[in-house]
């Protein structure tokens, strides 16, 4: 039951039960990654069975699509969908020119070529994730294993020059061993503290031999949905310029816990 949950995942379900609640039959939509999409997942699931909706999903990880499947998606790839009605996602931080970093759940290179290739992007969040400035969470940047100490040392030396306060890239570890993403690479956090010029940095790390991609999307994002844990979302829209709010009535989600 949704009462049962805790503050934040109610804040998460009202946000992903917001944008579910935008996607209209016949669309083509990228899935995100981590625990917000995994509640938009549930919800969209809950609207195929309920509504017979036709939609046609593109996850962003094998734990996305494992997920989507089992709750009865029609999962396709990129390359067979083509181009994307819409990509909704989770992020780990955002700013007010809606600029993201993303990467904490290792699944940004995906997630970034999904939301690319998608008409509009829609981040789902609770309100944890809004920040004046970027860079109190470690941003993460994807590099191959191949060589993956000399792209630190170089990225060590680059950030020393750039307008951010900290310049340690730690190696992420599951356990006793390096992560390795899906796409079969390492992952690098950032503490960067403070991110003056995310542009400059994202162009800058993108140079370095062996990074594939980095965690700041920049120009990407069209709109973020701030959920509550009372089930009050704030709709912030970066082409229009608008916030609107809107009220998720918890009653209505109970249906998605029979598939939990
Ligand atoms: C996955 O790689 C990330 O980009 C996630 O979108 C981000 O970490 C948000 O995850 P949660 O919804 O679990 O906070």
């Amino acid at each position: 039951m949704v009462q049962n949950l805790a503050p934040i995942d109610r804040a998460k379900l009202s946000a992903a039960r917001c944008a579910a609640d935008r996607v209209e039959d016949g669309m083509k939509l990228g899935l995100g990654t981590g625990s917000t999409a995994a509640w938009l997942v549930r919800c969209l699931a809950e609207r195929v069975r309920q509504e017979g909706l036709k939609l046609t999903c593109v996850p962003t990880s094998a734990r996305t699509a494992a997920l989507a499947r089992e709750l009865g998606l029609r999962v396709v790839t990129l390359d067979d969908a083509g181009w994307l009605d819409l990509t909704i996602d989770g992020a780990d931080e955002f700013d007010p020119d809606l600029v993201l970093i993303k990467g904490g759940g290792g699944a940004l290179l995906q997630e970034k070529i999904v939301a690319t290739a998608s008409d509009r992007m829609m981040v789902i969040t609770d309100a944890t994730k809004e920040v004046t400035t970027l860079g109190a969470f470690p941003m993460p940047v994807e590099v191959i294993p191949f060589g993956w100490q000399a792209s630190r040392m170089l990225i060590e030396e680059l950030l020393g020059a750039l307008d951010v306060m900290g310049t340690q890239a730690s190696l992420r570890m599951n356990g006793s061993r390096p992560f390795v993403t899906d796409e079969g690479n390492h992952i690098l956090d950032l503490a960067l503290g403070r991110i003056g010029n995310p542009r400059q940095l994202s162009l800058a790390l993108n140079q370095v031999p062996g990074v594939v991609e980095n965690g700041l999307f920049i120009d990407i994002c069209d709109a973020v949905v701030i959920g509550h844990p009372d089930g009050r979302v704030i709709v912030r829209d970066a082409i229009t310029g608008t916030e609107a709010e809107e009220r998720i009535r918890f009653e209505d989600s109970d249906n998605i816990f029979r598939e939990i």
